[in-house]
């Protein structure tokens, strides 16, 4: 069985879509319209990453553990990951961040703490690790058509989203292969320059972006609403990819899938 976590999410609909039906969806409520396993297009169970032994696995398991993030992150998918290891998981295939630490910035750094356990718990695995995904890009421009950032004029191999679902079934579905890291980006790298460029041919209206020093970004950021230090880390941390860590592209989505990943300019239609 292929059990598949933050399943209601944008790459878990989009891995079960892949899948075929063939997956056991985890989901936190049940309560999510009138029949929630026609809408994902199989079979679900309801359960919680803060709960470990929610998670129904079974000897030969193979386990798709993703989620968005939150403060009990870490120790959330770390005592999943020792859940499934205890259980007998075939593999465990999750989602991280391209080139992260556990000493890294944020979100990032919770990211290279679970990779670390994972490697550790001795069940065979997949670490999928991308870059930005293109599904964020029209979110972050605001009334005005402006993207805010302090990613200067460095370059991001932005990825969609449905590309990673996919190299997750591929990874999921064939004979568990030796454990790995699979950095995954899209077929070109953009500046935010160009990805305005992009935004304003797909709809029409004019986006620009905004370039702002990093101490510039964090008080933005602050006045909306973030805590001084998480703004502060989020505006280095845009500063960070600027700085060419996501510039450059991998074939490996189109080592695994056989195809190009998609352009942002396909993504965007
Ligand atoms: N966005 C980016 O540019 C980017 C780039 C690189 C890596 N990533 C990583 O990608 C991951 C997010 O993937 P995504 O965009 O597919 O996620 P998403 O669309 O934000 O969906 C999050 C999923 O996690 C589930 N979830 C949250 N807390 C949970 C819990 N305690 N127990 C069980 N399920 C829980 C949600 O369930 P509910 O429906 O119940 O809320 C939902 O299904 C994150 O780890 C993020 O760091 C993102």
């Amino acid at each position: 069985m292929i059990v598949v976590t933050g399943a209601t999410g944008t790459i878990g609909r989009a891995l079960i879509g892949e899948l075929g039906g063939a997956a056991r969806a985890v989901v936190r409520r049940a309560d999510q319209g009138e029949d929630l396993g026609e809408d994902l297009g199989c079979d679900y169970v309801v359960g919680d990453l803060e709960r470990p032994e929610s998670i129904p696995v079974e000897p030969g398991d193979r386990l798709f553990l993703n989620s968005a993030q939150w403060p009990g992150f870490v120790a959330a998918h770390r005592a999943v990951v020792d859940h499934a290891a205890a259980a007998g998981a075939a593999q465990v295939v999750t989602v991280s961040v391209r080139g992260v630490t556990s000493g890294s910035l944020l979100g990032f750094g919770m990211h290279g703490r679970v990779d670390d356990h994972l490697k550790a718990s001795g069940v065979p695995w997949s670490i999928l690790a991308p870059v930005g995904f293109m599904q964020n890009l029209a979110g972050d421009v605001d009334e005005e058509g402006r993207i805010f950032g302090s990613y200067g004029r460095g370059r991001v191999g932005y990825i969609d989203a449905r590309d990673i679902a996919a190299v997750a079934a591929v990874l999921l579905t064939r004979p568990v292969g030796a454990d790995a890291t699979y950095e995954l980006t899209g077929p070109a790298a953009y500046t935010h320059d160009e990805i305005a460029a992009e935004l304003t041919r797909a709809s029409g209206r004019t986006v620009r972006y905004v370039d702002l020093p990093v101490e510039e970004a964090a008080a933005r950021l602050e006045k909306r609403g973030m805590p001084a230090p998480a703004a502060r880390d989020l505006a280095e941390l845009m500063a960070q990819i600027g700085d060419g860590r996501w510039a450059s592209t991998t074939t490996t989505v189109s080592d695994l899938l056989g195809r190009r990943p998609r352009s942002l300019r396909e993504f965007l239609g």
